[in-house]
């Protein structure tokens, strides 16, 4: 009973307003406050974008200098959680450390928990994105057995990121001007777009009135599926798996096969049916990446760039409008800079905390904010009598 619209994968239901980030699928366009794109991706770096999302506005010089010393007063992590770390198998992937240990946080920073105060809510933002890398870092030390590397915070914060993954106490790493802009702009790209499925679940976690690091540790539980962050990590698993240029067009067929649940991974989007133009930006910066390497033969790329031509040659793909998303190409970037498949949506996790928080922080101030509770159309059994054991 009741009167309900029906709309599985909610393809045609706004769930809020708000004023953070606009796209056109049609027109491949997508702006943060008014701003391609394209043009943060090229002119901006990761800390103003950031501000951007969060406040609105562009920062000026001084604004910025303030906000850049917030974050980077908040990169270090309580040392207690170092314990909490070591308590995971070596294994373990790490985005359920991730999962994990935002969660955690809660019961580490308790007065960031009071989200009715936006002073502790400013907070809490510049806490986790500040705490993101040094987190994510963590779980690929431990991963790889060694020791933790601690932020410095001399460093701008991709190069700080960049730093706490591959320097060891033997040697420290190298801070190289093109990889850590290339590592900024996967921020970048990655910091936010609307109410995707991730953070629509952050949103729905935080209508209840549940803390900030909570709220992310569901974001970060959503976008760990191979449809939605996963995706960065599945392009690389299936660029792997096709191998050589000549398995192609086999794997072409098997994606257009209905019988066949094999994907083309790091191919169409929801909302793009267009160019993703977060695509076209990686793809360059990953010529960039690469030619700075001397990795411009790498097999792997060659073999997406043809996947890529055959696949926007292909009928199929451009009744569909299947182009190539953002994880097209940030899986290869990332491979070039060194970390491992495992990472690549941990990175993402680290990127889109902003975009999360924003969109959090945006919903609080909303005066007409209300818990979410979607409904349902039941199709379950009538009413009936509840029967003995004996006669079941
Ligand atoms: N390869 C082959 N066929 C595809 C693909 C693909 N990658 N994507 C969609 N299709 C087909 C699909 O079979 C369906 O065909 P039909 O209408 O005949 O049943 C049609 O295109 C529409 O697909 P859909 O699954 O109904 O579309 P959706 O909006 O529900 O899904 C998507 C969007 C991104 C989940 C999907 O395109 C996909 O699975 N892509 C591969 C995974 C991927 O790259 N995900 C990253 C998304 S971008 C980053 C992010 O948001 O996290």
């Amino acid at each position: 009973t009741g009167m309900f619209t029906y709309d599985p994968g909610f393809t045609s239901t706004a769930s809020c307003d708000s004023a953070i980030t606009y796209i056109d699928g049609d027109e491949g366009l997508l702006m943060h406050r008014g701003y391609r794109i394209e043009d943060l991706a090229e002119k901006s770096d990761f800390m103003e974008v950031c501000y951007l999302l969060l406040h609105g506005e562009l920062p000026n010089q001084q604004e910025k200098d303030k906000f850049v010393h917030n974050i980077t007063y908040h990169t270090m992590l309580h040392e207690q959680m170092n314990y909490f770390f070591r308590g995971f198998r070596r294994d373990s992937h790490p985005m359920a450390v991730m999962v994990g240990v935002v969660g955690a946080l809660s019961a580490f920073y308790h007065d960031s928990t009071d989200i009715t105060d936006p002073h502790q809510r400013l907070i809490a933002s510049h806490r986790l994105i500040a705490k993101m890398p040094t987190i994510a870092a963590m779980a690929y030390k431990y991963s790889v057995g060694q020791p933790f590397v601690y932020p410095r915070n001399d460093l701008d914060y991709a190069s700080n990121f960049l730093h706490m993954t591959f320097s060891v106490p033997a040697e420290e790493y190298k801070i190289n001007p093109v990889l850590s802009r290339a590592m900024d702009r996967i921020f970048i790209l990655h910091a936010d777009h609307e109410q995707n499925a991730s953070t629509s679940t952050v949103r729905l976690a935080g209508s209840s009135g549940a803390n900030p690091f909570a709220c992310i540790a569901a974001g970060i539980s959503s976008l760990w599926g191979p449809a939605h962050g996963g995706a960065n990590e599945a392009v690389l698993r299936m660029l792997e798996e096709i191998g050589h240029k000549d398995r192609i067009p086999e794997f072409i067929e098997r994606a257009k096969d209905k019988d066949d649940p094999f994907r083309l991974m790091g191919f169409g989007h929801r909302v793009y049916k267009n160019y993703d133009p977060r695509a076209k930006v990686m793809q360059k910066s990953c010529h960039e990446v690469l030619d700075e390497l001397g990795l411009r033969n790498e097999p792997l790329l060659e073999l997406a760039m043809e996947l890529e031509r055959i696949a926007l040659e292909d009928d199929y793909f451009n009744e569909k409008k299947l182009f190539p998303n953002v994880d097209f190409y940030s899986g290869i970037v990332l491979k070039a800079l060194g970390f491992p498949t495992s990472m690549f949506t941990a990175l993402f996790a680290l990127a889109r905390t902003v975009g999360w928080i924003a969109q959090w922080n945006e919903m609080i101030e909303d005066p007409g904010q209300r818990i979410g509770r979607p409904r349902q159309l039941y199709n379950g059994s009538t009413l009936r009598d509840y029967p003995p054991i004996e006669q079941r």
